[in-house]
């Protein structure tokens, strides 16, 4: 018998959190996957609110609180054009549990799970907590996840396929017609499509689409939450909506190992999704600025990047010592391949820095690209 379970061998801390080790403590770190706003003061005052009237000292209900999950099928309703019922929504930790009840809920032993290669790191790392075989696809080259791949990789054994748009590490949205071809998919095979959507409002060119407007009920797990879209990563609040059979299956999860979302960033959550969203628009704005700060400073080194339509990442293709170059000289940049054997020969940067950080810091990237080039 060995000491620990073969499962969580077969994990290892994020590659990203080892780059930032390297780095020293002055360093620029355009590694982080977190906006750089202050949450909304609405959401703030609604968790003080909640605090000092002892309304956030007990359990909640497993699901969450009923404001927040009328606030969450209000949005679906808005947003997606879907009518969800408040008892199909669980409010998680952050949209990390909602992922870890998704492949919980839905994985057996041996069971495969595909999603993007390069993709968020959670994906292979929860689906191998949950006992499942990972089963990364490739992307195309302007990093967009193809529906004849996710097709062509299902097999009697496929679980679930996960999609992510806007997309971590890649800043890619997937267009109209992948995301119905998605949703078809998952309506004619016997798969769960997973639809990690928590870069939703950070898109700048087209619109945000999600399987869940296509799809046959049953079909689809939606993630979402309030880390990205405003800029509350610390309150870790997420959610998970889907047919009333998978939610109450996930639900048999969440009630084991979390009993209930934090109190007070419920009350957080269901105030900044009723609130004005002016500052989910002002960081879009901001976002797409120095998205295009981003893209014609490459330009003017020659590195090629595919066009992040979306989210706050760009991933370059990059010479090869790019990333040490760079942490050497005080910028901390991912290597793509940490977030899968495709992400190779691109480095993954999030702009949610401000913008006098970020022209900084394409000084020191330029200077490696010259330095790399001689
Ligand atoms: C694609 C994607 N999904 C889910 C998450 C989880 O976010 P959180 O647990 O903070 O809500 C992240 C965080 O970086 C992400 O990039």
């Amino acid at each position: 018998m060995s000491e620990f379970s073969a499962r969580v061998e077969s994990i290892s801390i994020s590659g990203i959190r080892e780059v930032f080790e390297a780095a020293g403590e002055d360093a620029i770190n355009l590694g982080l996957g977190q906006p750089d706003f202050p949450a909304p003061d609405h959401a703030r005052q609604a968790a003080v609110d909640a605090i000092q009237a002892g309304e956030a000292d007990a359990y909640t209900s497993n699901r969450g609180i009923q404001p927040l999950r009328e606030a969450i099928a209000d949005k679906h309703a808005r947003d997606q054009n879907v009518a969800v019922d408040p008892d199909d929504v669980i409010a998680t930790a952050g949209g990390s549990e909602a992922l870890h009840l998704a492949l919980e809920a839905h994985v057996d032993a041996g069971e495969e799970v595909i999603f993007p290669d390069p993709g968020f790191v959670s994906y292979d790392a929860l689906t191998k907590v949950a006992g499942g075989t990972p089963k990364p696809v490739p992307l195309r080259d302007d990093l967009t996840l193809d529906p004849a791949a996710v097709e062509e990789a299902i097999t009697d054994d496929t679980a679930v396929f996960v999609v992510n748009s806007p997309g971590n590490p890649t800043g890619a949205v997937s267009p109209e017609e992948d995301i119905r071809e998605f949703a078809r998919i998952a309506d004619e095979h016997d798969v769960v499509c997973v639809s990690d959507e928590v870069y939703e409002p950070f898109v700048f060119e087209g619109e945000h689409h999600s399987p869940m407007t296509y799809a046959d009920t049953d079909s689809v797990v939606t993630v979402n939450g309030c880390s990205k879209t405003y800029s509350m990563t610390g309150w870790r609040l997420g959610w998970v909506t889907a047919s009333s059979r998978r939610v109450e299956r996930m639900l048999r999860v969440h009630q084991y190992v979390q009993a209930c979302a934090s109190a007070p960033a419920q009350y957080a959550a269901e105030a900044a999704l009723t609130g004005p969203q002016d500052v989910v628009d002002e960081m879009r704005a901001t976002f797409e600025e120095r998205r295009n700060l981003l893209l014609d400073r490459f330009e003017e080194m020659g590195v090629e990047v595919p066009t992040p339509k979306g989210a706050f990442y760009a991933m370059p293709k990059v010479p090869d010592g790019f990333v040490d170059a760079c942490i050497d000289r005080g910028v901390v940049v991912v290597p793509g391949d940490a977030f899968g054997d495709h992400g190779a020969g691109h480095a993954r940067i999030s702009y949610a820095n401000d913008t006098e950080t970020l022209r900084e810091a394409l000084d020191v990237m330029e200077s490696v690209v010259t330095d790399l080039r001689e």
